[in-house]
């Protein structure tokens, strides 16, 4: 089977990118990083890429905070392309993307955030859930559409919230969490398996036909 290509997004540590490269190259997953981007010109996650030999690439985001700015958006889409890229992960990557991004990637963006969506959109997730007294936390790996972390759900798994716990404490036991079910939605699209239905994603089974 073809490897699928990747390219991940990430402006901070990187943890999950790791986790990614580590599965492909331990052959866990059909898949292979072909370039990682970052907003952010010193963030380990382009550490990390160039230690595996993956290019490493900082685009310079623009003005705003919080977004790109339309024309870098478009410099980031050209990257991709240019360098094959199938299949895009949002991997810790802190700005919300825009119209012209999506489409160019539409259904093949995907996303982790640190929580059981819809519970906990937006930033610092894990303080909420803490501050929310919930019992159970988690991640979700989503397909990422015009709303913020409000697309099709793929993935998500639970982790109990101790009383004891810390934003730390919990948000290293969800992280563990991230790493498996990123790489697991990853395998299931590049098998062909998840096919997006409204705001539900099916997850066919080995062999099922879309
Ligand atoms: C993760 O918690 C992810 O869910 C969120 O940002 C964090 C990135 O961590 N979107 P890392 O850079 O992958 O370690």
């Amino acid at each position: 089977m073809n490897k699928l290509a990747l390219g991940v997004l990430a402006s901070g540590r990187g943890t999950n990118l790791q986790a990614i490269i580590d599965a492909c190259g331990e052959g866990q997953l059909p898949a292979e990083v072909k370039v990682v981007v970052s907003d952010v010109e010193d963030s380990f996650a382009l550490e990390r890429a160039r230690s595996a030999g993956i290019p490493a690439v900082f685009l310079a985001p623009g003005k705003y905070k919080t977004k790109l700015e339309p024309e870098r958006e478009m410099e980031y889409v050209e990257c991709l392309r240019r360098h094959g890229v199938r299949l895009v992960l949002l991997a810790g990557f802190m700005r919300v993307l825009h119209s012209d991004f999506l489409a160019a990637f539409q259904g093949r963006l995907m996303n982790i955030h640190p929580s059981l969506l819809p519970s906990f959109p937006g930033l610092k997730a894990q303080k909420q859930a803490l501050e929310r007294g919930v019992r159970y936390a988690g991640c979700t790996v989503h397909f990422v559409d015009e709303s913020v972390d409000g697309g099709p759900i793929i993935l998500q798994a639970v982790v109990p919230v101790e009383h004891d716990d810390s934003v730390d404490s919990l948000s290293d036991r969800i992280l563990k969490e991230e790493h498996r079910i990123y790489c697991e939605a990853i395998r299931l699209f590049a098998e062909g398996r998840l096919q997006i239905e409204g705001r539900r994603v099916r997850i066919l089974g080995r062999g099922e036909k879309a």
